[in-house]
């Protein structure tokens, strides 16, 4: 069967490796044919891990969209569920951070961190649980940050932003439990990706590969639907690189 999954902030870090993983996974079960829908506002990145997927097997097609937007997070559940019909998997991946002491942090940082990790989330995932809803199945994973439940002196945004999706995944849960649809919320510590900027090795070192969140993701949408995996924390091995 046609899995459809739609991976925000598909084009690098966490949300690409999320859709390497599922193609790789058409290699090792023919049986699963998923169509890879990845979702950022960079077309070029897009259209590189698109054909990355493609070269391993699966279907993938792109769909520009800033979620930051109410207007354009909503009309990217109506073209998917438009092109479809259904929805098997939303990774609610994209996001954003602005990390800096408290009282630098301006209302700039304010407006597009929400906007992104909080509106662009919460109106994606309103549009679309509908569906799984009625389809009876389904699974809605939010990358959330062990910053959802522990502070960080620069991330007080970014920290309360992550606070509310796994707010948000909680509330959702107690409507999908009553219709078989699985909410997913994994807590990554530090992983490598382009989110850090241009890191020393010694830090690199000390932090978790998007592959890592990526393969996590897999298992749990691949246990039978009847077991949910409700919470992840997944950190380095040493720990918090910042503490
Ligand atoms: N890296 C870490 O250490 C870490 C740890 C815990 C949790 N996380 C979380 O994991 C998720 C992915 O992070 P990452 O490290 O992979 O970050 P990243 O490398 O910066 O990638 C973020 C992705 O989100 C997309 N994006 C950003 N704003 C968007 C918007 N308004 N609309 C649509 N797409 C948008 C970006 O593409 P465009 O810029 O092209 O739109 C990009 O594809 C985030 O939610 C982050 O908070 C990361």
């Amino acid at each position: 069967m046609r899995h459809i999954i739609l991976i925000t902030g598909a084009g690098k870090g966490i949300g690409k490796a999320i859709a390497l993983e599922f193609a790789r996974h058409t290699i090792i079960n023919p049986a699963f044919r998923p169509v890879l829908v990845l979702s950022s506002r960079t077309p070029a990145d897009l259209e590189t891990a698109a054909a990355e997927c493609r070269t391993l097997g699966a279907e993938a097609i792109v769909i520009q969209a800033d979620i930051s937007n109410a207007a354009q997070a909503t009309g990217l559940a109506e073209t998917v569920i438009g092109r479809y019909g259904r929805i098997d998997c939303l990774i609610n991946n994209a996001g954003v951070g602005r990390f800096r002491p408290l009282c630098e942090l301006t209302e700039e940082d304010f407006d597009y961190t929400i906007a992104t990790n909080l509106k662009g989330t919460f109106f994606l995932t309103q549009k679309l649980f509908p569906v799984m809803e009625k389809q009876r199945k389904g699974h809605i994973f939010f990358i959330t940050s062990i910053a959802a439940e522990k502070a960080f002196k620069t991330s007080s945004i970014y920290s309360m932003t992550k606070f509310a999706q796994k707010g948000l995944a909680e509330a959702l849960r107690l409507y999908a439990k009553e219709c078989n649809v699985r909410i997913t919320n994994i807590m990554p510590g530090a992983v490598h990706t382009p989110m850090w900027g241009d890191v020393p090795d010694g830090m690199k070192a000390l932090m978790m590969m998007p592959e890592d969140i990526a393969e996590t993701v897999a298992c749990a949408y691949f246990l039978p639907e009847r077991a949910s995996v409700e919470e992840l924390v997944i950190r380095p091995i040493g720990g918090d690189i910042n503490e």
